[in-house]
């Protein structure tokens, strides 16, 4: 009998040291775990943003497929409205000489005035904004064009756009 109550004894107490045990065992592999998921992710991350630098570079090296794209955005879409020629406003004002130029500023086009409220100055920023959606950066601008939702697209036409000038 005593050698039963002993039996049991050892096991009740062994019982909780192997529970323990088990118990390190999963919180050391849980944060191996997460190290590990962790560093999977960094080199995930960096990965990506290795290629997406490639692919800025590419498109940099690639400037003049970059402006033919620009041009057949133009002429497939603003120049249904818009001249790329000076002083030469239609449906909307020209387009000649814009990067740069103060909004609602052309001479001789009759501008909502929204657009003559805007007050800012047409930087590659602030065209890539409006160009996605003219409307919804400008509201109540009479330009009714839903935008171009593609980076590329507007990146493409805002580089050729900056090739008009003087
Ligand atoms: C459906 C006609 C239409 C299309 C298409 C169109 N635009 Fe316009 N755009 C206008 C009108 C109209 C205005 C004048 C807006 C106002 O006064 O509210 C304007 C204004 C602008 C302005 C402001 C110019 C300034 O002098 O402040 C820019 C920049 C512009 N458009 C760029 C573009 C580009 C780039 C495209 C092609 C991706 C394009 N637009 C397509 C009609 C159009």
């Amino acid at each position: 009998m005593e050698g039963m109550a002993n039996m049991t004894n050892s096991d009740t107490t062994a019982a909780p040291a192997i529970a323990g045990a088990a118990g390190d065992g999963t919180g050391a592999r849980r944060r191996r775990i997460a190290a590990f998921g962790l560093l999977l992710l960094l080199a995930l991350s960096t990965g990506l943003t290795a290629r997406a630098q490639d692919q800025n570079d590419e498109d940099e090296n690639n400037k003049a497929a970059l402006l033919k794209h620009g041009e057949e955005v133009f002429d497939h879409i603003c120049h249904t409205c818009h001249h790329r020629r000076k002083d030469m406003n239609w449906t909307g004002p020209s387009l000649y000489g814009v990067v740069g130029r103060k909004a609602g500023t052309e001479p001789g086009y009759e501008y909502s005035s929204a657009m003559k409220n805007f007050g800012k100055v047409w930087t590659v920023e602030e065209l890539n904004h409006y160009l996605y959606d003219p409307q919804a950066y400008i509201p109540g601008v009479k330009m009714h064009f839903i935008g171009l939702k593609r980076k590329w697209n507007r990146h493409a036409v805002i580089a050729y756009l900056a090739t008009l000038h003087d």
